[in-house]
């Protein structure tokens, strides 16, 4: 039995299966340059992060209803669920979808129906978190959270921010950040993983996330990693991504075990697993068997991710 844990760093457009887009392209009258699952499977060969996100976005042209945003999440829940997966914290990038002509409703209600059924369909409880493409403009993102505001608190619970790292600065976004702190949502972001640790700084001071996605370049500067073990930030770490996007140059490379040893409050997640190669428990096997992390520093991954979780503290109690 895979040990029971929550998932902090999932994409729901990174759940979508090459089977589960040609379905969907057929259904939708979506034409795609793939004619099998092979095929998209063959383009899964990425050189760097702006090479995956360019079919990532692509293969997101076959979602265009609620039906088939319901049936992402809740394929991507049956399979968490057989990962030991307990909590999971979702991303969903609005804007992917609205500059494609696809509602903000279709998206956020159709994801919706497929969280609300989760606890008694698949045991699991969800938290959605929106995020805001970092190469796009700030006021873009402004214009989406306040279209938001009808789901906050009930689905929305939180904001982040991902695409494109280097070269596209968070400074724009602390407007956005303010407003979400403002309506008690929470923050995270993503930082540290193509860029230095200057990325990881500017989303901690200028956005106030209260966790890091990725964060792996952050080991450059031991300021940076004192003040994130001072002040318990959790990073969101997800190992095969790091390698299929090279990141890492492999896996036994992986800087995981630096970072526990360097007392940071790391978590274990699959970011995009249809893409990369693995879910959740797929990620923890093979940094068993590559990193050869024992039972016990798995468990400490998993009770990780309970603390790191944006859980009320009587929930967080009942799965530790
Ligand atoms: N990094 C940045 N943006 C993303 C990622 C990622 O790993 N996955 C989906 N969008
Ligand atoms: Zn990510």
């Amino acid at each position: 039995m895979p040990v029971p844990k929550a998932e902090l760093h999932l994409h729901i457009e990174g759940t979508l299966e090459p089977e589960a887009a040609l379905a969907l392209a057929a259904r939708n009258g979506v034409d795609l340059p793939f004619a099998s699952a092979e095929e998209i499977r063959a383009a899964y060969s990425f050189t760097d992060l702006g090479s995956f996100l360019d079919l990532y976005y692509a293969l997101m042209a076959v979602l265009r209803t609620e039906r088939d945003f319901t049936e992402l999440a809740d394929a991507y829940l049956a399979r968490a669920a057989a990962q030991g997966v307990r909590h999971a914290e979702i991303f969903v990038d609005p804007q992917a979808h609205l500059t494609r002509g696809v509602a903000l409703d279709t998206v956020l209600d159709g994801l919706g129906a497929a969280l609300a059924a989760a606890p008694e369909r698949h045991g699991i409880t969800t938290q959605l978190i929106i995020c805001f493409l970092r190469d796009r403009p700030g006021a873009e993102a402004l214009e989406v959270f306040e279209a938001a505001r009808p789901w906050f608190g009930t689905l929305v619970t939180g904001v982040g921010l991902d695409s494109t790292e280097v070269g596209c600065p968070a400074a724009p976004f602390a407007e956005v950040f303010g407003r979400a702190r403002d309506a008690g949502l929470r923050r995270v972001a993503h930082a540290g993983e193509e860029g230095p640790p200057p990325y990881v700084w500017e989303v901690l001071d200028v956005l106030g996330a209260e966790r890091v996605d990725h964060g792996i370049r952050s080991l450059e500067d031991p300021e940076l990693v004192a003040r994130l073990a001072r002040d318990r930030v959790p990073l969101t770490v997800c190992p095969l991504s790091n390698v299929r996007l090279r990141t890492v140059p492999d896996l036994a490379a992986h800087p995981l075990p630096r970072m526990l040893d360097a007392g940071l409050l790391v978590t274990v997640n699959s970011d995009d697993p249809s893409y990369f190669g693995g879910y959740v428990e797929d990620n923890f096997a093979a940094v068993r068997a590559e990193l050869g992390l024992d039972d016990e520093t798995l468990r400490l991954l998993a009770a990780n991710s309970f603390h790191a979780a944006f859980l009320p503290e009587d929930e967080r109690a009942a799965h530790l």
